[in-house]
């Protein structure tokens, strides 16, 4: 057990399926649980560079919130926040711009992605940024803002994150530097992770592929669109290589150890049919996730109860934030 701070931030999306739960939701809430001292808060500043329907922002903030308490994510070490109620956060984006180098914001592949998505529709010249606001384009900078006000050691984060928390380094190294002693620098650890599953039709499981099984559904519905993963035609008697089964893969995730090792010989020798394979998976899925769903119904049902447990999570945020901007106030000749 480590006595570092560690700190990580979720932005709220849509319905979250099976992908998003071994790939993130999992590995993250372990993280949070081994650690003593864990600030995880919904990073709905964040989401709204692309959220522009105020109920749909609001509810997958709840939903996002609901997701890690019906996971388990343990409270008593844990301050739950949103970063929507830490004001502190946007002083601090406010002051880290004021140092950071342009060039810095022109390297981040958040943005790059979308220069590259307009070169390859053919825009050029200042049709380049079309698409990018101000929000994504300093998104690293906010995200520096969230890691550093917090005073974090540590942030779990994808591996698509490491480059934000380097930028994290560099700027809060910058403003050391310039300001004297302010900010410990805080470590990227990668979490780790399943990487890509495969949804229905074996392809990578994504919203925009159309082939997704959600997490929060009923046993029922999740036996069905299980019953759905697309097969070869093997009978139940032909061997099966299980790497390149959908249906193995999932099990992989979501069996014990032993139920993966029978399934496994059972496809190598021939003895298993993929109507017999599905009803195991679905057995295993459901068993994972029906009291977690549970709890996340019960938690969606019960908002009063969440907005006083996220308030209560950003009171102790908030004192946090306002030492440490106290200190960044007084480091650049602010009245603190
Ligand atoms: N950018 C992160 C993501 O898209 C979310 C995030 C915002 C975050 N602020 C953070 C993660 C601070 C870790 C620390 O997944």
């Amino acid at each position: 057990m480590s006595q570092k701070r560690v700190l990580t931030g979720v932005k709220p999306t849509g319905t979250v399926h099976l992908g998003n739960y071994v790939g993130a939701i999992k590995p993250a809430v372990k993280l949070i649980n081994d650690a003593r001292d864990c600030f995880l808060f919904v990073a709905d500043y964040h989401a709204l560079n692309a959220v522009r329907d105020a109920k749909e922002l609001k509810e997958s903030s709840y939903s996002v919130a609901a997701t890690y308490l019906a996971f388990g994510i343990d409270l008593d070490k844990t301050v739950f926040y949103r970063q929507s109620d830490i004001p502190q956060i946007f002083e601090l984006a406010t002051i880290l711009a004021a140092v950071t180098p342009k060039g810095l914001m022109n390297r981040s592949h958040a943005y790059k992605a979308m220069i590259d998505k307009n070169t390859a529709a053919g825009k050029t010249g200042s049709e380049l940024d079309d698409g990018v606001n101000m929000g994504l384009y300093t998104y690293p900078i906010l995200m520096a803002a969230d890691i550093l006000i917090a005073q974090s050691d540590i942030v779990p984060v994808g591996k698509d994150q490491i480059q934000h928390i380097e930028m994290t380094r560099d700027m809060a190294g910058s403003f050391n530097h310039l300001f004297g002693e302010t900010f410990k620098l805080p470590e990227f650890q990668v979490q780790e992770s399943a990487g890509a599953i495969p949804g229905l039709d074996g392809q990578k499981m994504s919203k925009s592929y159309n082939n997704i099984i959600p997490l929060f559904e009923t046993n029922k519905r999740r036996q069905k669109l299980i019953m759905k993963i697309v097969t070869d035609s093997k009978l139940p008697e032909e061997p099966k290589d299980p790497e390149s089964s959908t249906i193995y893969q999932l099990y992989t995730q979501f069996g014990t150890e032993a139920e993966i090792a029978e399934m496994k010989k059972a496809f190598e020798q021939g003895g298993m049919g993929y109507g017999d394979a599905k009803k195991l998976l679905a057995e295993a899925v459901n068993r994972e996730l029906e009291g977690p769903t549970e709890l996340y119904n019960e938690w969606l049902e019960n908002r009063a109860k969440l907005d006083e447990l996220l308030d209560a999570g950003a009171e102790t945020a908030r004192a946090v934030a306002k030492d440490t901007i106290r200190d960044v106030r007084k480091a650049i000749g602010v009245k603190a």
